[in-house]
């Protein structure tokens, strides 16, 4: 398997192989970390990372996993470059790409991080746009895998806003490695149909399901996986708060819920997540529709403290992992093998 001098952009340009190929690497990777094994394989190489939006996790997996491999790396966050003010995204890619062997993208628009990719001559990685995710899918999967032993049949149910970055990336990845996939929310908040299709055909190839659902309790039976992600996403004006807790506080991921899963079942979340008044946001939304909405009156919103903290929450194993799959992707695309 040879994907050296590729992008990754969206997980729809990766066949089921290559991404089994990405995760059996990430796991090799995390062995050979745990045991001690430098692996300083790129050490005359360079990247660079374009954040327009904050992060802890993409930021610090790209630093990690690219320092791990010896690599030198660059940091350029919301106001440092000229791109987007003085300089187009087009003559941004040819200038960094003359300089740099690999660079990561988080930004908005999905158009953003493909015009890096066509014009950069060096790989481009997206680090999250308004569209897609596909790097916490990796890591999302490789964790599966360390549960359960497998991804094919296990039963995925995603609940929140299914046609954000972490819905689309999900229900597309789970189509490719075999998952059957549930989508919990209100009608409104479903994907693109379009892209559902997409991914039914894909899914048919590997005999699994994609099935969407109000019913939080239909959507929860016999899941193996359940998964929540923010109701707001970054980028979204803070206006939709209000909207998005009415569509969505009904469908808070609570014990109830878990108990309706299976007795195996694990909880995920890409992190971060509202589950108490400990942030600056859970607190000013406890204090603004706790009365309204009691569900949040604690700052608790797509999970309750409760499940998060419990046994069956895996979602710091999930985050470490981002780094483990993060620097998987980055030695594939700029190296031919690993051994
Ligand atoms: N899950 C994730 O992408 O986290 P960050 O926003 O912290 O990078
Ligand atoms: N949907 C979330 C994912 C964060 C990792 C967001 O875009 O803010």
């Amino acid at each position: 398997m040879n994907l050296k001098g590729r992008n990754f952009i969206t997980l729809l340009d990766f066949t089921s192989e290559e991404i089994t190929h990405l995760i059996n690497l990430s796991a090799k990777l995390k062995e050979d970390k745990y045991n001690g094994k430098e692996h300083k394989v790129l050490s005359d190489k360079n990247v660079v990372l374009l954040f327009q939006k904050d992060s802890t996790r993409t930021r610090c997996a790209f630093e990690v996993g690219a320092m791990d491999l010896g690599m030198g790396v660059t940091y350029l966050g919301p106001n440092g470059s000229q791109m987007n003010t003085k300089e187009s995204v087009k003559d941004t890619a040819r200038v960094l790409g003359r300089m740099y062997d690999g660079i990561e993208f988080r930004g908005y628009k999905q158009s953003d991080v493909e015009a890096l990719g066509a014009n950069a001559g060096v790989p481009v990685w997206n680090g999250l746009t308004d569209v897609y995710h596909p790097t916490q899918i990796l890591a999302d999967f490789l964790t599966i895998k360390e549960v359960f032993g497998k991804l094919k049949g296990i039963n995925f149910t995603y609940v929140g806003d299914s046609r954000n970055n972490m819905g689309n990336s999900l229900m597309i990845g789970a189509a490719k490695q075999g998952l059957n996939f549930t989508g919990v929310a209100p009608k409104e908040l479903w994907p693109d149909q379009k892209l559902i299709d997409t991914c039914l055909e894909i899914a048919k190839e590997h005999g699994s399901t994609i099935h969407f659902t109000e019913d939080k309790m239909e959507g929860t039976k016999n899941a193996d996986v359940v998964y929540a992600d923010v109701w707001v996403s970054m980028g979204e004006p803070k206006e939709v708060w209000e909207t998005r807790i009415a569509q969505l506080n009904e469908y808070q991921v609570d014990m109830e819920m878990m108990n309706n899963a299976k007795d195996t079942a694990i909880f995920m979340h890409c992190l971060p997540a509202f589950h108490g008044k400990d942030t600056e946001v859970g607190k000013k939304i406890a204090e603004g529709f706790g009365d309204k909405f009691p569900k949040v009156k604690n700052g608790e919103m797509e999970v309750t403290d409760e499940v998060i903290e419990s046994e069956c929450s895996v979602v710091f194993q999930e985050a470490e992992n981002r780094m483990h799959t993060i620097k998987a992707v980055m030695l594939a695309t700029l190296r031919e093998s690993y051994e």
